[in-house]
């Protein structure tokens, strides 16, 4: 018995350093306030602009539903190598992104992924929508509607196509959760209530909003 008690402990012992590793929201909040982020982002909804004086005071997007719109292991490389999202720089239509998103050391990034992680909206329900190549769904992209008028996604052969007005799809699929995909297209102004894209509630039945998400969560590149 002794001897077994000695053992679990030994062994907790040497589990606490994976422990300590664990999520550690507060942590990643103080590092997030400490390292100016709050400057650009702000972390507590609801949606906090009204009118497009707002929307052009704002020098970031959102992230108070960060949790439930990206996927943890996409964030946590893409602070510490941000890559642009959005082709033209922040509330432009004409402007390049300058890509200069300041970047997090390793460490940062993983507690900082943790706070993120931690912001969720109830507006985003678990539906579990499958990603793939949804025939339909990409009908809808292509053709039916103007998706693909205002966001890049990868075509034909790899090949990138489409507008610049939107964020990238490329790479959706690594980057988003389809539920928060699904409840952004049902609900758009809950998550941006001024910079908003086009409603398709009315234009695109229920079921063709989960054909559409389903092909844009397969863009994995
Ligand atoms: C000077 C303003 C500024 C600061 C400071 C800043 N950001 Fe950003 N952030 C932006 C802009 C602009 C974008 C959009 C970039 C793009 O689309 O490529 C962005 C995008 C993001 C995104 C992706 C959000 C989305 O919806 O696409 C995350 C996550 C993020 N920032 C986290 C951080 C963290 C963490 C810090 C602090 C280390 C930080 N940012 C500091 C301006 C800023
Ligand atoms: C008129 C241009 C326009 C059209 C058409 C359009 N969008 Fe968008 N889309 C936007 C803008 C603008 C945003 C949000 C910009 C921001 O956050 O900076 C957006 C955001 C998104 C996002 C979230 C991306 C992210 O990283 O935050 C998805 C997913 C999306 N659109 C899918 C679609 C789908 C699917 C369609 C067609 C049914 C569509 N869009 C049609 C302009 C458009």
């Amino acid at each position: 018995m002794k001897a077994a008690l000695r053992l679990g402990m030994a062994l907790a012992f040497l589990a606490l350093p994976t422990f300590s590793a664990q999520a550690d929201p507060a942590a990643g909040e103080k590092i997030f306030n400490d390292g100016k982020c709050t400057d650009c982002h702000y972390t507590k909804g609801p949606a906090r602009e009204k009118t497009i004086a707002d929307q052009l005071a704002k020098k970031g997007p959102e992230l108070w539903y960060a949790g439930s719109k990206f996927q943890k292991e996409w964030l946590a490389g893409w602070l510490q190598d941000p890559k642009p999202i959005r082709p033209l720089k922040f509330n432009s239509m004409t402007e390049k992104n300058p890509a200069d998103h300041p970047k997090l050391a390793k460490a940062d990034a993983g507690a900082v992924t943790d706070f993120l992680m931690s912001l969720t909206s109830d507006a985003v329900k678990p539906v579990k929508i499958k990603a793939k190549r949804n025939p339909k769904g990409r009908l809808i992209f292509t053709k039916k509607m103007p998706c693909s008028g205002c966001h890049q996604y990868p075509g034909r052969k790899g090949k990138i196509s489409g507008g610049l007005m939107g964020p990238t799809l490329v790479g959706a699929g690594k980057r988003l959760n389809s539920d928060w995909i699904y409840a952004y297209l049902q609900q758009p102004k809950v998550f941006k209530p001024v910079k908003m894209m086009p409603v398709f509630v009315g234009l695109l039945s229920d079921k063709d909003m989960k054909n559409v998400t389903s092909y844009v969560a397969n863009f994995k590149k």
